[in-house]
């Protein structure tokens, strides 16, 4: 039996070349292994716990499939789908919130970092807490379980997670299972030396930091305009740079074979100027972005094409799930 590999992308922003470079670029890769089987969703229910604003959820989900697609994660391979598209997820998320420790949510990070920020503060603990951010870890669960999934890339802070979701799998095995099973145990997996690109100001690149150059949007004059605006020291043309300690030969090394890093170490270090060398980089980045921009601006400009790939997939994933979810409605005493 294949491995499956399954992965969920929350749905709210832009793509950025951090992302591009960390997570969407490897997982387009590991996709074309033939021994994995592989599912990717869109995780717009998740996506509600963060944003309530309607126009948001819906224009990201589109940029971010997009995006996805464009990058070259093809649906032919790959079941890409919409998590709000197999509603057996939420179905699955009730059942197993049943089984599901008060307790073992407590110890959430997302949650107790919220908890702090009020406590510190001074409000009531429980301020601007919904259910939604309370439940997260369950809902997650519900998304990995409903497919069995065996492996599950995921950043390092959503690590917690996957030890719930083990957890919670455990438990419904041994009420309602057989011990070893319906349930598989997921294993998270995180790619220790993934690349974390640093944004213009050298800290990581991360919306949060106001520090992000967009991957697609804005074409290639925001591209080379971002690029510009990367931080660096003051040395002038001519001057030997460090180029180890800047952000800017980081970015060119993601992008970059061996031979290109090397000879633009060694001109960075023979005194390149920084206005040279950004628009270097800039020729470096275009030249693998701009075949799979031309898809991206095809496919924001037929949404219908994007919906209906999203639409099989579902339809592909509902399938996949229709046994299991039989099962487990029958261990729990519902369904027939
Ligand atoms: N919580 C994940 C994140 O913020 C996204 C996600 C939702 C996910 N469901 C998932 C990731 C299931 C892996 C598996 O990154």
């Amino acid at each position: 039996m294949k491995q499956r590999v399954l992965t969920g992308i929350t749905t709210t922003g832009t793509p950025h070349l951090g992302n591009y470079v960390g997570a969407i670029r490897p997982a387009v890769a590991a996709s074309r292994r033939d021994d994995v089987e592989s599912f990717y969703f869109l995780a717009d229910l998740h996506a509600l716990v963060k944003c309530d604003e309607p126009a948001r959820v819906q224009r990201s989900r589109l940029l971010i499939a997009a995006s996805w697609l464009a990058a070259g994660l093809d649906p032919n391979i790959v079941t890409l789908y919409r998590q709000s598209d197999v509603p057996e997820t939420t179905e699955l998320a009730w059942i197993l919130g049943c089984v599901t420790a008060k307790g073992l949510m407590n110890r959430a990070h997302a949650y107790k970092a919220a908890v702090d920020r009020n406590n510190a503060v001074g409000e009531d603990v429980d301020a601007g807490i919904s259910m939604g951010l309370f439940g997260y870890p369950v809902l997650m669960t519900a998304d990995i379980l409903l497919f069995n999934a065996h492996l599950v890339p995921v950043g390092r802070d959503q690590l917690q997670h996957l030890e719930m979701a083990r957890d919670i799998a455990a438990r419904f095995n041994r009420v309602f299972g057989s011990g070893d099973g319906p349930f598989v145990l997921p294993q998270g997996q995180t790619d220790e030396d993934a690349d974390t690109l640093p944004g213009l100001d050298g800290r990581k690149m991360s919306k949060s930091y106001d520090n992000v150059i967009a991957l697609f949007e804005g074409g290639p004059s925001q591209l080379r305009k971002s690029i510009r605006r990367i931080v660096t020291d003051s040395r002038v043309p001519g001057e030997p740079k460090d180029a180890e300690g800047s952000q800017l030969y980081a970015i060119y090394r993601a992008f970059a074979d061996e031979a290109q890093t090397s000879a633009f170490r060694r001109a960075l270090e023979e005194g390149l100027a920084w206005g040279k060398a950004k628009e270097q980089l800039f020729e470096l980045v275009e030249a693998e972005l701009a075949p799979m921009r031309e898809r991206y601006d095809e496919l924001i400009a037929n949404p219908g094409e994007v919906e209906e790939i999203l639409r099989e997939g579902a339809a592909r994933a509902r399938d996949v799930a229709a046994p299991l979810m039989r099962e487990v409605r029958r261990g729990v005493g519902l369904g027939t």
